[in-house]
């Protein structure tokens, strides 16, 4: 049954984040609006109300905050993560639809947005999530090739997180009272290695993968050969090859917001194991 009295809206929710938001608060009976600029390319399942709207003009998002209490906000525009500009008018024609509580996504430090919204007179919570599981699908292709992840820094540990659990983080923020004003850095369960994380896929698809360390040479030539922009591989050498504690260290956020243990590398695996076998 649908609460009607919350209406969330959810910024990037074709994205990987955004998605399990709007999953999440449709499975805990809540109204949902998935925001996209590209309302035809939206696939949501029924019950989801799809809006278009653009943050980088905040004059589009009129139709979509209308009636809305809950709001989930990105911090960047388009491909190339640029930082939103537009918070100071978001936050305000948030105020004026009567939006109670925001969440955002954190985008890395203090973007403009988030900012914005933690200045603003808005029931705010930050969502800190540490690298997402989901970054393993980039490895899908070269383990359908031929059995291997290549990568730098082999040895580096990651808290890595479920996106399911970010989503279910910030489907309580938005939705129940108590987490205003705080910011949560979200892990999950264990700290993994890269060759952790190849068992764990090679045991959900039954199959082995090696793992091919790459020098930071050839680690730099092969994400430009992958369309990264220059900042953000300076961005990955960075925190691949000198990983701050908060992105090594499972802390226990998922079960103190949501009452439910975080999910494991594994468990992600087996939910992902055809996108890591061979074409037939
Ligand atoms: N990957 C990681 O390990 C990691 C870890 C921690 C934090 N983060 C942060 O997570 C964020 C990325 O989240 P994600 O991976 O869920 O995103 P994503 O999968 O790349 O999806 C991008 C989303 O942003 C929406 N979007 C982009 N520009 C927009 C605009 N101008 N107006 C409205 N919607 C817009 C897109 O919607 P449409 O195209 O449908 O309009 C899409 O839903 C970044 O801020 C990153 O810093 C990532």
């Amino acid at each position: 049954m649908t609460n009607n009295a919350n209406v969330n809206l959810v910024t990037g929710a074709t994205g990987t984040v955004g998605r399990q938001i709007v999953l999440e608060l449709l499975s805990r009976g809540h109204h949902v609006r998935a925001l996209t600029r590209d309302p035809a390319k939206a696939d949501f399942p029924d019950g989801v109300e799809v809006v278009r709207g653009d943050l980088a003009d905040p004059a589009s998002l009129g139709p979509a905050l209308e009636g809305v209490t809950g709001l989930h906000l990105i911090t960047f525009d388009g491909g190339l993560f640029a930082p939103l500009e537009t918070g100071p008018e978001i936050v305000e024609l948030a105020g004026r639809a009567g939006v109670r509580r925001i969440t955002v996504l954190n985008g890395g430090g203090d973007t403009p947005l988030q900012s914005a919204v933690q200045a603003g007179g808005i029931a705010w919570t930050v969502i800190m999530p540490v690298e997402f599981m989901a970054n393993a699908l980039e490895w899908a292709e070269g383990i359908r090739a031929d059995d291997t992840v290549r990568e730098p820094f082999v040895g580096r540990l990651s808290a890595m997180v479920h996106e399911g659990d970010i989503g279910a983080v910030a489907a309580v923020a938005l939705s129940e009272d108590g987490h205003g004003g705080k910011s949560y850095l979200i892990t999950g369960p264990e700290a993994l290695t890269i060759q952790d994380k190849a068992d764990a896929l090679a045991g959900a698809r039954g199959r082995k993968i090696e793992v091919v360390e790459l020098s930071e040479a050839q680690a730099v030539e092969q994400w430009r050969a992958a369309g990264h922009p220059e900042e953000v591989i300076g961005f990955l050498l960075e925190v691949y090859g000198n990983t701050p504690p908060e992105g090594r260290t499972p802390i226990n956020t998922v079960a103190e917001v949501t009452g439910r243990p975080a999910r494991t590398f594994a468990q992600w695996a087996a939910e992902h194991a055809d996108a890591f076998r061979p074409r037939s």
